[in-house]
């Protein structure tokens, strides 16, 4: 047995796949806790086998899905539907599992004395007043808006965590700005995934306005910083993202149509309540966890769309 057991809640979707994976070629035990919302058991199909790794089918929101864990080490948050189309669609399951799921999961830690890492996400900063954005920073939210379930979620889980550290639990908060990489389902939703299907399939991409940015973050980047999140006794909150990424949408279906070799891009008419720019302040993650992006946008766009290019055409062989 190794003398590392991490668990990771939404273990089966896009990010806490490659978690998975990375903390099992480090030698962890890894146990997931997913409900499968949106999660696909081809992210974690190659792990199955592994008798290091256990899948526990249960919801974050239920207690009972925390029994028998008492060799954990570390435990990484991540359950909750992440993309807009997902959380939508599921506002009340997407803040049961940020309010009811994020204290389950605290209270596992404080009852075991385990380290755990909670993952937040740039959208608590909503439309932001500041930029590029710091940790210091609170945010311009709507707590009734059509993604409040979402952001407001998110803030409960970063409420919850600080109150957790204040009774002694030995909790940290990241804060996710748009990752991306391999893993991300072409119907999943969210822009690169929907960008490198649409070029691939030779289709139109839909750019909807097309001025507001977001800064994209290469998921292999991504993983190191929770690493260190995991390693660290900070309680943060750090924001995670690469902010030499930033690029408007219209920018970004350009460099996919532009790396794709094929597709067409086209703006359509932009979403009511949409935020307008987003960039990380990192200086804190490069301080306290050594920690910054490398990857450039090309490169992680051009594995995605490796990856990607594969899915679409066994789905297309299929048919
Ligand atoms: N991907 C990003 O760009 C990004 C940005 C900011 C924050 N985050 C946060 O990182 C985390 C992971 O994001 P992702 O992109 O991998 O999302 P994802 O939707 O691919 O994965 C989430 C996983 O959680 C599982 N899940 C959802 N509700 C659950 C519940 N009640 N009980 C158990 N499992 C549940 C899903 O089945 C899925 O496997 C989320 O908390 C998300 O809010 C992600």
């Amino acid at each position: 047995m190794s003398t590392h057991h991490t668990l990771v809640t939404g273990g089966a979707g896009f990010i806490g796949s490659h978690l998975c994976r990375y903390l099992l070629n480090i030698g962890h035990d890894v146990t997931v806790v997913d409900n499968m919302s949106t999660g696909r058991e081809d992210n974690i199909a190659d792990l199955a086998d592994n008798p290091r790794f256990t899948l526990r089918a249960a919801d974050v929101s239920l207690p009972g899905s925390f029994v028998e864990l008492d060799t954990l080490t570390h435990i990484v948050h991540l359950a909750c539907p992440a993309s807009p189309k997902a959380n939508t669609r599921m506002p009340l399951d997407t803040i049961r599992a940020c309010s009811v799921g994020t204290l389950n999961v605290l209270d596992l830690a404080a009852r075991t004395g385990t380290r755990v890492v909670c993952a937040s996400s740039s959208e608590i900063y909503g439309d932001p007043l500041e930029h590029p954005q710091n940790e210091t920073y609170r945010g311009n939210c709507d707590p009734v808006g059509a993604f409040s379930a979402y952001t407001e979620g998110k803030r409960v889980l970063e409420a919850a965590a600080a109150a957790h550290v204040r009774e002694g639990t030995n909790a940290g908060i990241i804060r996710p700005f748009n990752i991306y990489g391999p893993n991300m389902w072409p119907e999943d939703g969210r822009v690169v995934s929907s960008f490198c299907a649409s070029a691939l399939r030779g289709a139109t991409l839909e750019i909807a306005g097309g001025e507001q940015t977001r800064s994209f973050c290469y998921i292999g980047d991504f993983i190191e910083g929770v690493v260190r999140m995991m390693d660290s006794d900070a309680f943060g909150p750090v924001n995670l993202g690469n902010p030499a990424c930033e690029v408007s949408i219209a920018e970004l279906a350009q460099l996919v149509v532009r790396i794709a070799g094929t597709g067409r891009a086209q703006i359509v008419p932009g979403r009511s309540g949409e935020t307008h720019r987003r960039q990380p302040d990192t200086d804190l993650a490069a301080r306290v966890l050594s920690w910054s992006a490398i990857t450039s946008l090309d490169t992680g766009i051009e594995r995605t769309l490796d990856w990607m290019s594969q899915v679409i055409h066994a789905e297309s062989s299929v048919r």
